[in-house]
């Protein structure tokens, strides 16, 4: 079985060490890695290859940075030629980005099946181009792979029973990863002791709808700067985040690193005291690691982490950022529950795509 594997985004790295590491074991699997480009920074996207040991891409089309539609339409363009080339009796394409929504078009239009992997997930929230990559992606799959029972019932209340289409609870690949790498991060990553950090939480932020929005940008950091009086906020800053913080002029007092690999990012989570982000993979690395969240949203894929007392969804507002950090602070959820599967859900996943 030949497979192209489409990656483009940060999480997507992540996601695919597991999965890449799951079909090497099998000989019969040519897993052949395409990357769209969207992330491009040496950490942003090297440093994840590098370190978590994700095969090198075959070829890396270098398309970033434009509008959604022109940036999606670019990676068409310039994936079909080598779908048509490479002729991959499946495409793997993850979560929910514009290199996801890219992948599942080229291969659905040349009729070639698709697995999504973090297939089911919704915000219920059509301005977010997350939300729109997600259905999208959905409705043209062959392989629909879920992370949690939550994304089952959204493909169900769908009608996805009645389409001729596969839905499978596979649990999630991102617990797979944080459970490998958790061990070896602990050994390679200096990042505590370089910083000085002993008391402090950890902060992303880097959404379209948050950084987009100056005034909802400008909110949340006045938030981040009233917390760091009172406890050091380490701010590991997206690219997009910071160009808009510089062009309107915005100050944060937190500790602002540049992006980070995964290793660094696992002992910042590790260590903290409680996570503040915006990001979806971190609401769930926040739970893998037993920390809980502040979610710089008003709604979340991850409902199972809101149900059960691990995250809060406390919006772009100022003051319910700062008061929903301090009720987090004082919680103590127990974390033994299981919300994502096995921690084996990249073996669930070849071995369901093996056995067609
Ligand atoms: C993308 C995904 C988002 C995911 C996020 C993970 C979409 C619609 N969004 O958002 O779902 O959560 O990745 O990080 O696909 N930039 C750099 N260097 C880089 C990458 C980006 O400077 O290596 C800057 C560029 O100015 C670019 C901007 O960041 O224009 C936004 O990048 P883009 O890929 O459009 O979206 P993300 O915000 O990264």
């Amino acid at each position: 079985m030949k497979i192209l594997t489409i990656l483009g985004a940060r999480p997507q790295f992540i996601k695919a060490a597991s999965v890449s590491r799951e079909i090497a074991k099998h000989s019969s699997i040519e897993d052949i890695i395409i990357h769209t480009g969207q992330h491009y920074d040496e950490n942003m996207s090297e440093v994840f290859f590098k370190e978590m040991n994700i095969p090198q891409p075959k070829i890396n089309l270098g398309i970033s940075g434009q509008t959604h539609g022109t940036m999606t339409a670019n990676m068409i363009a310039g994936l079909e030629p080598i779908f048509i080339d490479q002729k991959p009796d499946l495409v793997i394409v993850y979560g929910d980005t514009n290199s996801t929504l890219a992948g599942a078009l080229t291969a659905v239009k040349l009729h070639i099946p698709i697995a999504h992997i973090e297939a089911g997930l919704r915000s219920f929230n059509m301005q977010m181009p997350e939300e729109i990559n997600r259905i999208l992606t959905d409705r043209i799959s062959q392989y629909l792979f879920c992370p949690t029972t939550t994304a089952i019932k959204n493909l169900d209340n769908e009608g996805f029973r009645n389409l001729d289409c596969e839905v499978v609870f596979s649990g999630d690949v991102m617990q797979d990863s944080a459970i490998y790498y958790s061990k070896i991060s602990e050994d390679k990553s200096k990042i505590i002791s370089k910083l000085y950090l002993s008391k402090y939480l950890l902060c992303t932020v880097h959404r379209a709808e948050n950084t987009d929005n100056i005034e909802h940008l400008r909110s949340i950091i006045k938030a981040i700067n009233t917390i760091h009086k009172e406890i050091s906020v380490v701010f590991p800053i997206h690219p997009r985040t910071r160009k808009i913080l510089e062009a309107n002029a915005i100050i944060c007092d937190a500790i602002m690193i540049d992006p980070i690999g995964y290793f660094d990012m696992i002992a910042l989570i590790k260590n903290c005291l409680l996570v503040i982000s915006d990001s979806g993979g971190l609401q769930k690395e926040a739970f893998f690691f037993k920390k809980c969240c502040v979610t710089l949203r008003n709604e979340t894929e991850w409902v199972e982490l809101v149900e059960g007392g691990f995250n809060k969804l406390a919006g772009i507002e100022t003051e319910k950022i700062v008061l929903n950090v301090h009720e987090m602070l004082n919680t103590n959820p127990d974390f033994e529950v299981n919300l994502y599967g096995n921690g084996q859900a990249s073996q669930n996943i070849v071995e369901h795509l093996i056995n067609q």
